[in-house]
């Protein structure tokens, strides 16, 4: 397989982690170029990568405007902005040929989305969605007996996203993803495009039809604050030692998500003090914000129903703030039921017994093939590789989510917002 060279456009944390690929195995992935406006993040990368000064751009037109000077860069692009910047940043690297490994969720909206699609197409680049769950090996193993008709066809699948207090705090109570306005994507569309995606892709002999959905804002509210609640946990609060959102059990004694709680630090957060730390939670970090009262305005629970064009249907529910973290899945065929959490990378496999009349269950167990290092139970560094396959002409994976592939669950997530918001079932 040859190298693959790549521009990273967002040297952020999740050019990190598919970026760890061109440091272990650096004859499959060569970061190239780098786009990013912070000066930190560029020289951060540049040194990790040894990508030289005139290859790190400050903006993606200084990148194009090289481009046109002297040539193609590289093969791809990893772009790895935040979601509101996806369309603006992609479309100028498609329109010049570079395939691309684009950050979830692609966009906010199906015009975007199709068009993005097209001047893919219309450029022939190869363009991947990075619903990394597909690649994790606990869903790979469930697509692969499905694809066996070990549990013959699909009747009817449940899937849950319970969101533990301290990722909900870091990400969508006090983080950077709690404003739909300000990051243009609902939770159900930054959190669950990817439930959507499996429920898709394992059901994918058929396609969504119609989906009926429920959900609010209505317990991480100011009027459901514990009573006497201040509005800075380290500064005016009673509760700072026993509430469960209270910031000094998440970022002070337990440091969780890092990455995320001190983005506001404009430093490398490993070099960031305790005493900075605290100083931020009790002054201007949001993250040391009441959990009640952060003017978060997107959704604390959401649930749909969806149903399938040959008939079977599927029911899935994303829960913030939940005491134990943890995606389920539950699967009934005609033959047979599977159910499991990803977070044990184990599932169980459940079969009619003709002896007994009962049913027989077999444990499968794919533990030991997630890498440690890896925060998304193997799913970041299966789907860099199928990238570089990808580009290279070689055979990608079962898990492949090439955009023709992944773009039924984004139109699930719009039509499901649209219904709860409606509040009527929508065709999709
Ligand atoms: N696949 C997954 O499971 C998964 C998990 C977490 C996040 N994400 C998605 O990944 C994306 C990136 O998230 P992150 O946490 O790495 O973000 P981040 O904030 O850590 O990184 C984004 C980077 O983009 C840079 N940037 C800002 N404006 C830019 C521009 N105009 N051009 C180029 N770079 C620019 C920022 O300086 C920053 O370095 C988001 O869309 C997020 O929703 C996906």
């Amino acid at each position: 397989m040859k190298q693959v060279k790549v521009i990273i456009v967002g040297n952020g944390d999740r050019a990190n982690c598919y970026c760890k690929l061109a440091l272990t195995a650096p004859e499959l992935l060569k970061v190239a170029a780098i786009v990013d406006p912070s000066e930190r993040k560029l020289a951060e990368g540049a040194q990790r990568y040894g990508v030289p000064p005139d290859h790190c751009f400050t903006s993606v037109d200084e990148c194009i405007r090289y481009h046109e000077r002297h040539g193609r860069i590289a093969d791809g692009v990893l772009n790895c902005t935040m979601d509101e910047l996806h369309y603006e940043t992609a479309i100028p690297f498609l329109q010049k040929g570079y395939h691309m490994l684009l950050e979830k969720p692609v966009v906010n909206n199906r015009a975007q989305l199709l068009d993005i699609q097209r001047t893919a197409e219309e450029n022939g680049c190869l363009l991947m969605v990075c619903h990394v769950l597909r690649y994790t090996p606990f869903f790979r193993a469930i697509k692969e007996i499905l694809l066996r008709g070990e549990i013959g066809e699909i009747i009817h699948m449940e899937s849950s996203e319970n969101v533990g207090v301290a990722h909900a705090s870091n990400s969508y109570i006090r983080g950077k993803w709690n404003s739909a306005e300000k990051c243009g994507s609902s939770m159900l569309l930054a959190k669950c495009c990817h439930d959507l995606d499996l429920l898709c892709w394992l059901n994918n002999g058929t396609e969504p039809e119609r989906v009926a959905s429920f959900g609010g804002r209505d317990f991480l509210v100011p009027e459901k604050a514990p009573e006497g609640a201040g509005k800075r946990c380290l500064v005016d609060c009673p509760l700072a030692d026993s509430c469960m959102y209270s910031a000094k059990s998440i970022y002070v004694l337990n440091d969780r998500f890092p990455w995320y709680s001190w983005d506001c630090i404009d430093k490398d957060y490993r070099e960031i003090t305790k005493e900075e730390k605290i100083e931020s939670l009790k002054t201007f970090n949001p993250h040391g914000l009441c959990a009640y009262g952060t003017g978060s305005d997107i959704v604390d629970h959401q649930t749909l129903i969806l149903r399938f064009k040959n008939g079977s249907t599927a029911a899935h529910t994303m829960i913030q703030g939940t005491v134990i973290p943890r995606r389920l899945m539950r699967i009934v065929g005609t033959r047979g039921e599977i159910e499991g959490s990803i977070e044990t990378s184990k599932f169980t496999l459940y079969k009619y017994d003709f002896e007994t009349a009962g049913y027989t269950a077999r444990e499968i167990d794919v533990a030991a093939q997630v890498a440690e290092s890896d925060n998304h139970a193997g799913g970041d560094d299966g789907i860099i590789r199928d990238f570089v396959s990808m580009i290279n002409g070689g055979e990608t994976s079962v898990s492949c989510t090439k955009i023709q592939d992944s773009i039924l669950g984004h139109t699930c997530v719009y039509a499901a917002d649209a219904s709860m918001v409606k509040q009527e079932e929508i065709k999709i």
